[in-house]
């Protein structure tokens, strides 16, 4: 298997496993991921799902550039497409997902990183879209993507030169939340994914969709769909247990009903 899969509680992390590569993506290996995003999504015992790469070097120094070297407009058509749907995935599961960025994330691994709803740093990490190095230009959501998480300026800069950013500078420009060392950022990771786990699931997911909302489409449907997402969920048992349990001064026990 090119994406290890382990878990813990309600925590599912998912390890792109091509460490001699630089974790870089063929076929096997983001079709792999895929077929486990697709799975989690429709899970109810994954909660939070965190994306990292094997080894000490990379998260994923993006799509396999020897493999691509032999496509044609078809065959990259379809590459791209692949792509889409790993991002879409992590983008829309009803259940946040964190990267856990720890070395290089350029090219598509970048762009999947920026798919997913959080992104936490190593200080070593290096991010960027050096595609147009290539002749190409990203294809996996990143022109779309890295405008809207670090503004429309910034975002042409990177992928017009393709220049590769080091870890504070991600952050700076919000395309991180956070830089943690080394050997702190799955620590870290895990505390925040544990975190979001123990929450009550309902609330989350609409959270992540009404948020998802908030640059595209609408304005006003927009604001409406949140009205009927804030709504409907005081119709879940969580929400009784949140609120209850608050007026009660104890802990809430979210059941994800
Ligand atoms: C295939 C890759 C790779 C990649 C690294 N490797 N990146 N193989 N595709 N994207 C392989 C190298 O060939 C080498 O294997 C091994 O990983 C180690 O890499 P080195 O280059 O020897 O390491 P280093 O000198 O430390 O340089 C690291 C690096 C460099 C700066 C990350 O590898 C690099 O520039 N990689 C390409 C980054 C990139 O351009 N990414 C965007 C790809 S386009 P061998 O066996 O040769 O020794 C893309 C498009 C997405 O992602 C959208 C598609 C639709």
């Amino acid at each position: 298997m090119s994406v290890d899969l382990s878990r813990e509680d309600g925590v599912a992390v998912l390890t792109v496993n091509r460490p001699d590569a630089l974790n870089a993506f063929d076929v096997a290996t983001l079709s792999d991921l895929r077929d486990h995003l697709r799975q989690l999504a429709e899970e109810s015992e994954a909660r939070v799902v965190i994306l990292t790469g094997a080894g000490d070097r990379a998260f994923a120094a993006g799509a396999d550039i020897k493999y691509m070297s032999g496509l044609d407009v078809d065959g990259a058509k379809k590459w791209g497409e692949l792509g889409h749907e790993v991002g879409h995935l992590l983008e829309t599961m009803p259940k946040p997902t964190i990267a856990a960025i720890n070395g290089f994330a350029l090219g598509g691994g970048c762009e999947l990183a920026l798919a997913c709803d959080f992104r936490y740093a190593s200080s070593n990490a290096k991010l960027g879209q050096p595609e147009v190095n290539l002749g190409i230009i990203p294809g996996w959501g990143g022109t779309q993507r890295l405008a809207r998480v670090v503004g429309l300026g910034l975002a042409k800069e990177l992928v017009l030169t393709g220049r590769v950013i080091d870890a504070d500078e991600a952050l700076r420009i919000g395309l991180v939340n956070a830089v943690y060392e080394p050997g702190e950022l799955m620590p870290k990771t895990l505390e925040v994914a544990r975190g979001l786990a123990a929450k009550a699931p309902l609330a989350l997911a609409a959270a992540k969709e009404a948020v998802n909302r908030a640059l595209a489409g609408d304005h006003g449907d927009n604001l409406d769909r949140e009205a009927d997402y804030f709504g409907e969920l005081f119709s879940s048992e969580d929400a009784t247990e949140g609120m209850t349990a608050f007026v009660a001064k104890r802990e809430p026990r979210f059941t994800g009903r």
